[in-house]
């Protein structure tokens, strides 16, 4: 018996394997971002409809500039494709999109629809939708610590974290990388403190919604002790000693 196990709020993923995918295939590897894309959309929907709050993927890191040139700006071209075809359908659903990352460097095509996208949902409340692209977790500490040294505030875990790109939400609550590999990549090293981390071996064109729920699943068998004991947590001592 007991309360049924929270959702988790806030679910970040590291879609990675979609050039395993399309090679898989004897297909290039562009092939496999465009059904990236198809996979992402499927997510999205079904953290609509479990009622997570917010979703945060990792789009295109600030390493993934060293790929070939061919890849770089099919991943590019995706990126403009997705915007005028995704934006209206994300927004039916509810979604608020941010985008997250170093927009300098990006074409201007791609700034502006960032900047229309991001207006045109502004008003959605079903799920906030934070697309990482051209990020990289140390260049959000360095950027946040940089902004903090130029005002000549002090460098506090609160002032950073209030600094940080994603200050806009709570921690990520279940971290899910996919593609087989066990590392971080760079993706959201702060904010990722205490998330619970999920690697699934699937490649991310094949991510569904089965292998959502099995995430989530594991997500709830977790004890989340934040440095406590199990037996503290148990007692419920923790709850009397949270501040007010
Ligand atoms: C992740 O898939 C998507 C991006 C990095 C843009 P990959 O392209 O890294 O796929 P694999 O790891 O080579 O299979
Ligand atoms: C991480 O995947 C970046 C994205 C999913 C966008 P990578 O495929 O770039 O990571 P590594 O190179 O295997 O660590
Ligand atoms: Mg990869």
């Amino acid at each position: 018996m007991g309360q049924t196990p929270a959702v988790p709020n806030h679910i970040a993923i590291v879609m990675d394997g979609n050039g395993r995918w399309a090679t898989r295939r004897f297909l290039p590897r562009v092939a496999g971002h465009k059904q990236g894309v198809e996979s992402l959309r499927r997510c999205v929907k079904a953290c609509v409809d479990r009622g997570v709050g917010v979703l945060t993927v990792f789009a295109f890191s600030s390493e993934n500039w060293n790929r070939p040139v061919e890849e770089v700006s099919g991943l590019m071209d995706l990126m403009v494709g997705a915007l005028t075809r995704e934006v209206p359908r994300l927004s039916k659903d509810g979604v608020r999109l941010h985008f997250v990352g170093e927009r300098g460097g990006l074409s201007e095509k791609i700034s502006a629809g960032l900047v229309q996208a991001e207006a045109a949902t502004a008003h959605n409340t079903h799920l906030i939708f934070n697309v990482c692209f051209n990020y990289g977790g140390r260049w959000d500490i360095a950027r946040a610590a940089a902004a903090l040294a130029e005002r000549g505030e002090p460098i506090t875990e609160v002032s950073l974290d209030r600094e940080m790109a994603l200050s806009h939400v709570s921690d990520p609550d279940l971290f899910i990388r996919t593609g087989g590999e066990q590392r971080l990549s760079n993706f959201l090293l702060w904010q990722s403190a205490y998330a619970e981390l999920f690697f699934s071996d699937k490649l991310w064109p094949e991510f569904d919604e089965a292998a959502l729920d099995e995430a989530i699943g594991a997500f709830q068998r977790r004890e989340r002790r934040f440095g406590k004991t199990s037996a503290q947590l148990s007692s419920g001592a923790e709850r009397a000693r949270q501040p007010a």
